[in-house]
C-alpha cells in the first residue's frame, strides 16, 4: 500500500538509502509517505551496499535524483561527489546526495535535524554549555552544530583519542567518560550519542546525578525511552528523543530531494 506499486510507471523517479545495515532504516517510511501525500511520482528503496563507489555508477544508470547515505558510507562518499556544501566539508560527513546538472552534490541534514528540537532553547539562552557523550560517527555533526550555534561543548568518551579528534576540529573540551561526575550541575544540555543504550537498558553515565535543570537528549531512537533518558526524567529533566532528530533530518532531506516541504500534518510512526 505504501509503495503504490500499481502507480509506478516510466516517469517514476527512484530514490533510496545506501548502507549496511539498512533493513531497519526508517527513511523509506518517511519518504514514501511524503511522496504519496504530495502525489509525487517517486519511490524510495533501501539498498544494501558495501561498495559505495560502484553504487554511484548504478545511481547514474538508474537516473536516480538523490539518495540517503548511512553507516558505513557517510565519510567515504565525499570522494565521489562533484560538489559539497560548506557543512559537509566542515563536518566531514555526508548523509544526503542529490543530482544537480552534471554532478552529484553532497549535503548534511543530520546536524540541523539534531538542532531543530533544541534551537529555541539555544536562542533564548537556556543552553550555553553542553556535554556530548560519545565520539563515534554521529557525534561529528552534533558537536559541529552545537559549536556553530555558539554552545560550549565538552566531549566525554571511553576512548580519549576519539574525543580529542572531534574536539580539535571543533575547538572544544574533551575528557574521559569515567570523569562524568565532575560535570554534575555544570551543564545545560547533555547529549547521549553512544551505542550503549541500543541493545541493553544501560546508560554510559550510570550513577550521574542530574539536577533536573539539564535538558537530556538521546539520539538513540530504538528504544524510545533509554536508560539515560529514564534517569534524566526521574530527576525532572526536560527530554528530547532520537526520533525527533530522525524525523527532522528526514524532512530536510525530503525538501532537498523534491523541492517541496514535507506535508505539515504527516507524522510517520517511527
Ligand atoms: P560509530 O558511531 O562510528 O559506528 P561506534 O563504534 O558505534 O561508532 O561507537 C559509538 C560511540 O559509542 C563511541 O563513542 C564509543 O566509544 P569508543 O570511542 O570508546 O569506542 C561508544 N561506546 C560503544 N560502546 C560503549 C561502551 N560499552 N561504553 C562506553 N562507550 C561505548
Amino acid at each position: 500500500e505504501l509503495y503504490q506499486a500499481d502507480k509506478v510507471n516510466d516517469k517514476t523517479a527512484i530514490y533510496g538509502i545506501i548502507g549496511n545495515p539498512v533493513e531497519h532504516s526508517a527513511s523509506p517510511l518517511i519518504h514514501n509517505l511524503g511522496f504519496k501525500a504530495i502525489h509525487y511520482n517517486a519511490i524510495y528503496v533501501p539498498f544494501l551496499v558495501d561498495n559505495a563507489r560502484a553504487f554511484f555508477a548504478l545511481a547514474e544508470n538508474l537516473q536516480m535524483r538523490g539518495f540517503s547515505v548511512t553507516v558505513p558510507h557517510k565519510v567515504e562518499v565525499l570522494t565521489y561527489l562533484g560538489n559539497i556544501t560548506r557543512e559537509v566539508k566542515q563536518i566531514g560527513a555526508c548523509n544526503t546526495v542529490v543530482r544537480t546538472p552534471g554532478l552529484w552534490k553532497g549535503m548534511n541534514t543530520d546536524y540541523y535535524g539534531f538542532l531543530i528540537p533544541i534551537l529555541s532553547d539555544i536562542e533564548n539562552g537556556r543552553i550555553k554549555n553542553a556535554l556530548v557523550i560519545g565520539a563515534g560517527g554521529a557525534s561529528y555533526a552534533i558537536v559541529w552544530a552545537l559549536r556553530n550555534w555558539g554552545v560550549k561543548v565538552t566531549i566525554l568518551n571511553r576512548t580519549l583519542s576519539h574525543a580529542e579528534r572531534i574536539a580539535k576540529i571543533n575547538i572544544c573540551a574533551f575528557d574521559k567518560l569515567e570523569n562524568a561526575k565532575n560535570y554534575e550541575g555544570q551543564v545545560d544540555l547533555i547529549v547521549q550519542t553512544t551505542s550503549v543504550g541500543l541493545s541493553t537498558f544501560e546508560s554510559p553515565i550510570e550513577g550521574f546525578k542530574f539536577t533536573g535543570k539539564e535538558i537530556a537528549y538521546d539520539i538513540v531512537y530504538k528504544p524510545h525511552m533509554t536508560k539515560f533518558l529514564t534517569d534524566a526524567k526521574a530527576a525532572g529533566c526536560k527530554l528530547h528523543f532520537g526520533d525527533e532528530m530522525l524525523f527532522e533530518q528526514g524532512k530536510l532531506q525530503f525538501e532537498a530531494f523534491t523541492g517541496y516541504h514535507y506535508p505539515k500534518n504527516l507524522k510517520p510512526e517511527l
